[in-house]
């Protein structure tokens, strides 16, 4: 028996030993398979190596020649103009007349060079303190000045209104106005972003929307709309942003999403933005603000304001499908990943808030590791002195 059984494990162990060099095999090649298309795909934390700063720093050059090619490609085709005039027979028949409950009209002036807007359910204040900490800080980037707004309608209970209130007080960055704040009215939301930034904030070079549960790679962002101005592309009739095409059009009742046909007859959209994120030229948010006193109200607020109204306002949507990790279940996984930054991911929806804390550690330490090796060559991205 004793020697069978020997002869069992031996056997067992060698097809063990078998299967995980077939495995580890396998998942090399598959490694290098995904190392030809490094954008498509990603490996899990322990696949991939932590890459070498001079790794980093030919990431960084390559980047660069990247966007020359870009630059030239977009210079080719940059003739757009509005297909949809407002005519002057045309009346307004969505004015966006709700009063403000609070606001703060002297936060932009010319040297603006982001501002970004965060739409933001009433009760979330600890969203708000964590994107005021984190990557929404104005201090995270050195002579480039972000302001920060959060948008919010009137809350369904007194006491909620005095801690908004309070809040502001103290942050003076909250903008509320007097519509119900709800799922439904989110596309007053939208609006009044625009509205704000067409009467408040006219001088920034950039507009970020966002929502409150969205992580922002500020530093690459940043160096992206600096580059952009610096060569003068794309900046203006511009919003930028993860393109959906032929999203289709939920039909199912029991669905939050329900859209009737009597509301939106299509059964597809035209292409629109995922409303997580988008950034907008200066110029944009007073075309996309002046067609929406023409539109008819409609709920569905991404579509509504990165299709319908983007599109009327005659902008070009551009694509930046690939800074986005867009899944929420994802996030942790693909921005926890050194190779987050040699993709140049920039957006992610994060599940809670916590893993917004936890990648924002992650992405000052891949920071400061490029800053260290490029700072004598580019200046620095981000700050040494703040604390985490
Ligand atoms: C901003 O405005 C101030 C005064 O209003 C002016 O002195 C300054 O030159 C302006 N800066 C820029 C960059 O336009
Ligand atoms: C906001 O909503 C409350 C009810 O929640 C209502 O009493 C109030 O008039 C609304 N507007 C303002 C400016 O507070
Ligand atoms: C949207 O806001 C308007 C204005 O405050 C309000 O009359 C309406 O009931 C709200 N709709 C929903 C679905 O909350």
């Amino acid at each position: 028996m004793l020697p069978r059984i020997t002869t069992v494990y031996k056997y067992g162990f060698c097809a063990t030993l078998g299967f995980l060099i077939i495995m580890i095999y396998m998942s090399q090649s598959r490694h290098s398979r995904t190392a030809k298309r490094p954008f498509d795909r990603l490996g899990r934390e322990m696949e991939i190596p932590v890459k070498s700063n001079r790794h980093y720093l030919q990431v960084e050059q390559k980047r660069s020649a990247e966007f020359q090619a870009f630059k030239t490609k977009t210079n080719e085709n940059k003739i757009i103009k509005s297909e949809f005039p407002i005519s002057s027979t045309q009346k307004i028949i969505s004015p966006h007349n709700f009063d403000y409950i609070i606001n703060e009209e002297k936060l932009c002036d010319n040297e603006t060079f982001l501002l970004i807007y965060v739409h933001t359910a009433p009760g979330h204040v600890r969203h708000r303190n964590v994107i005021r900490d984190t990557w929404g800080n104005a201090n995270n980037i050195k002579d480039i000045s972000i302001k920060l707004i959060f948008l919010l309608g009137n809350a369904s209970t007194r006491k909620l209104n005095d801690a908004i209130k309070f809040e502001s007080e103290h942050y003076h960055d909250i903008i509320q106005e007097d519509f119900v704040d709800s799922y439904r009215n989110l596309t007053y939301k939208g609006i009044m972003g625009l509205k704000w930034v067409t009467n408040y904030c006219k001088t920034a070079k950039f507009i970020l929307k966002t929502d409150d549960d969205i992580f922002v790679n500020i530093f690459i962002l940043i160096k992206h709309l600096k580059a952009r101005l610096e060569h003068d592309i794309g900046t203006s009739n511009l919003i930028l942003c993860h393109i959906w095409f032929r999203m289709h059009v939920v039909r199912d009742k029991r669905s939050k999403w329900y859209i009737s046909e009597a509301e939106y007859e299509p059964n597809v959209f035209p292409p629109y933005c995922s409303g997580a994120a988008f950034v907008l030229s200066a110029d944009a948010p007073k075309a996309m603000y002046k067609r929406s006193l023409y539109e008819p109200f409609f709920w569905v607020d991404d579509y509504f304001i990165s299709g319908l109204l983007a599109t009327k306002a005659g902008l070009v949507r551009e694509k930046f499908n690939r800074q986005y990790s867009i899944s929420p279940m994802q996030f942790i996984e693909k921005f926890l990943h050194p190779i987050s930054l040699e993709q140049q991911l920039i957006f992610g929806q994060a599940v809670n808030i916590n893993q917004i804390l936890r990648v924002w550690k992650k992405v000052l330490e891949f920071m400061k590791t490029l800053n260290k090796n490029t700072e004598h060559s580019r200046g620095k991205l981000i700050d040494d002195n703040r604390t985490i």
